[in-house]
């Protein structure tokens, strides 16, 4: 098969002029959806006739996908068909939690199937390329993208990439139901200084090698077809021109065969970041290893000058040109341009009922409980229920962001879903608050579009309405914390709190005295230490996706006993970002005690713990872990070593639990984490059971980069803690020989 394409590639690569080569390097949107740049193509159509195009974005459908395809193949000299990209983040129309709630299933055949799904109603749909998974690992909640990736930590992190590019692109890419995965934003995207999107990012090697590559190595080790440059500059050169990044570590050290595609605009950004005119940064581009141009045009209209000066040669055009026809001929759009057209499929793929069903599955099984008061929660399906907050009956806030291709008045808002599976129950609405009171604010989080309704009435009116009917209610459940459009791209936060119109809400509710849940919507982390100081029950829900406000009465009421773990650690406040588990312990660590003391890293004014660790995360039930052991006291390098723990389901409910192993090297050669996240299993548990978990190291666990980026293990003590969240403190020791 492998000897087949490279011929049949070859064969045409040969038929192609120099302009034909660098037409299939050129990728356009015709600026259908939204476009997240100042530019959109111009002239799509006659530019396809005259092959200066090599794939589209932005427009789907059997019919429109078909009517671009066949000006491709029966307009353009050589008939070479398009490859058609979409972002499918988290679901194409039925779209499920976003991916950092996702991440917080800790359940990896859920995300597969997520994936699958994906891929199957997108591929129904025309797309044969999906711009995802985005693997950036993110340390700062305030960079808004934060939502779209699986958070913090690289080992969790390179588990999810590798089972989003198995889910999209299943074992055969030329099946009509899966896609060309596109694992992006490489690199380092999520370390963009001080939180803002597109900002600067400067990152030593050990640290890249160690906390922030392992994502995208992962994803490119499962098979991913196609690699995304990002828009920022690694070591001082912008992602999309830096050939230490796209030749040496992708290709030759990581060995990927695929094509690299930029960022939107991200070649002629390179003008901006200082690096030259469009036909020097578009020379460096290509030269550097990028293979296709995203919607700048650089490559169609300089590259042929560059070859001619002598700046760029044929062999760096054909060798991009034969990367993006591999591609397509690995789709199968060689043997049938219209493989991914069938108006019958796209009838009965998108949105089917089975889809719904696993939306609302991943949606309950992403939630994490916070807290549960005076164990409130689960609910009854019974008594007077005030269901209040901004939040509440918000159908253009369900999807979250980042979900171009989903259509939000399909979506469950919370007050439908309390209605649908709390019936039994008395369910009344009001709003209590605006999203925002700030109206700069709003208009900035509305760029996209309304998402922050400032209602007519005041304030003061909203607030009072929501506390009568709580004041004559059993309990208050409000819907609070963030739009859909307060995270994602471009939203970066300096402030990550809940907005203070919301924070006036939840304080005269818990004033009323009644029992107070708080179901809090975000993108993102968020800092709520007022809030959990409350005697109020607090589930994060992320945003859910098209059946969240069913999955959320799902939880509430509890037919499903919430699972969900931190994926991400919240910070108290914006100070201690970057706040993360696996940090470094220092020369001068803090107390134990967490008390402050003079010359040790401390603040003056806050501890150096979260206020909630990553993998932190509450059940209706309660798990108590005993007995850890390991298989062996001492081994040597290249073997495994198991650890076995006892968990028990000590609570009323049966319920799932993700069972963690963090590892710390104790002695070696560059400073260690005070612990990494080297292993985990959810398991399921009935009242009262009791199950042991046995979780293996391999060899490769116990290495890290060293100061020569040598991948190594280095002999000595090892430790492993195992329990419920980062914090787990049953732990034993082994010897390395
Ligand atoms: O895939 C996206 C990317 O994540 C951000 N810029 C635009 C691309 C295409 O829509």
């Amino acid at each position: 098969q492998a000897q087949k394409r490279i011929q049949e590639v070859e064969v045409l690569l040969n038929k192609m002029t120099i302009e034909e080569k660098i037409g299939q390097l050129n990728l356009l949107t015709p600026g259908g959806g939204v476009a997240t740049g100042e530019v959109v193509s111009k002239d799509v159509e006659s530019k396809i006739k005259n092959g200066q195009v090599g794939g589209l974005f932005g427009v789907s459908g059997p019919e429109k996908v078909r009517i671009a395809q066949e000006i491709a193949v029966n307009n353009s000299r050589l008939g070479i068909p398009l490859l058609i990209g979409s972002d499918v983040i988290h679901g194409y129309k039925t779209t499920y939690p976003i991916p950092l709630g996702l991440s917080s299933s800790w359940d990896m055949e859920l995300v597969k199937q997520a994936a699958q799904m994906a891929a199957k109603e997108a591929t129904a749909d025309g797309i044969n390329w999906n711009f995802s998974p985005m693997v950036d690992i993110a340390r700062d909640p305030r960079w808004g993208r934060i939502s779209e990736g699986a958070g913090e930590d690289p080992y969790l992190g390179s588990k999810i990439a590798e089972a989003m590019v198995k889910g999209y692109q299943g074992d055969d890419l030329s099946a009509t139901h899966t896609m060309l995965a596109c694992v992006k934003h490489f690199a380092l995207y999520g370390a963009s200084e001080a939180g803002r999107d597109y900002h600067t990012v400067d990152m030593s090697k050990i640290k890249m090698f160690n906390q922030y590559l392992p994502p995208y190595e992962a994803a490119i080790r499962a098979g991913a077809a196609s690699v995304m440059s990002s828009f920022n500059d690694v070591d001082g050169v912008p992602a999309s021109g830096n050939s230490w990044l796209l030749t040496d570590l992708l290709r030759d050290r990581w060995g990927f065969g695929g094509f690299v595609v930029s960022d939107y605009t991200s070649v002629n950004e390179m003008i901006a970041h200082g690096l030259g005119d469009l036909q020097a940064v578009s020379a460096l581009a290509l030269k550097a290893g990028l293979d296709m141009d995203m919607v700048g045009e650089g490559f169609q209209t300089t590259l042929k000058k560059s070859l001619d000066q002598g700046k760029v040669t044929e062999t760096d055009i054909t060798n991009a040109c034969r990367r993006v026809l591999e591609a397509k001929y690995l789709s199968g759009l060689f043997d049938d341009p219209y493989r991914y057209l069938d108006p019958q499929r796209a009838k009965k793929d998108i949105l089917a009922e089975d889809n719904r069903a696993l939306a609302r599955k991943l949606a309950t099984h992403s939630f994490v409980l916070l807290k549960n008061h005076n164990n409130i929660l689960p609910l009854k399906k019974a008594g007077k229920i005030a269901l209040v907050g901004p939040l509440a009956d918000s159908r253009e806030n369900m999807l979250g962001t980042w979900a171009p291709t989903g259509d939000f008045n399909l979506a469950v808002t919370i007050l439908e879903g309390f209605k649908n599976v709390g019936a039994g129950a008395i369910i009344q609405f009001a709003k209590g608050a605006n999203i925002s009171d700030d109206t700069d604010f709003a208009k900035n989080v509305n760029a996209l579009g309304e998402r922050i309704v400032i209602d007519e009435r005041s304030s003061e009116t909203m607030l009072k309405e929501a506390v009568d009917l709580t004041n004559t209610s059993d309990v208050v459940v409000a819907v609070v914390g963030e739009a859909s459009e307060m995270s994602g791209e471009s939203s970066s936060r300096t402030d990550i709190s809940i907005p203070e119109s919301q924070k006036r809400l939840i304080r005269a509710l818990v004033d009323t005295g009644k029992p107070v849940v708080l179901v809090l919507m975000s993108g993102r982390p968020l800092t709520i230490s007022e809030e959990l100081d409350m005697p109020v029950s607090i589930l994060q829900v992320w945003h859910p996706g098209v059946e969240a406000g069913n999955a959320i009465a799902d939880v509430v009421f509890g037919d499903y006993n919430p699972s969900g773990k931190l994926t991400a650690t919240w910070p108290i406040n914006v100070g201690q970002i970057p706040i993360y588990h696996s940090a470094k312990v220092t020369g001068r660590p803090a107390p134990e005690s967490g008390e402050f003391q003079k010359f040790r890293s401390n603040y003056l004014d806050a501890p150096n713990t979260p206020l909630l660790p990553f993998g932190y995360g509450l059940s209706y039930t309660t798990f108590e872990y005993s007995d850890l052991r390991l298989s062996k006291k001492e081994i040597g390098r290249g073997e495994s070593i198991s650890a076995t723990v006892t968990v028990k389901n000590t609570g009323d409910h049966t319920g799932e639990e993700v069972v963690q192993l963090y590892l710390r090297d104790v002695v070696r050669s560059i400073a260690p984490p005070k612990r990494q996240l080297k292993g985990f299993q959810k398991i399921k548990l009935k009242k009262g059971e009791r199950k042991e978990v046995t979780i293996t190291l391999t060899p490769d666990d116990l290495k890290f980069y060293d100061a020569q980026l040598e991948f190594v293990s280095e002999p000595g003590e090892f430790k492993i803690f195992v329990g419920t969240d980062s914090n787990a403190d049953l732990s034993e020791s082994f010897i390395l020989r």
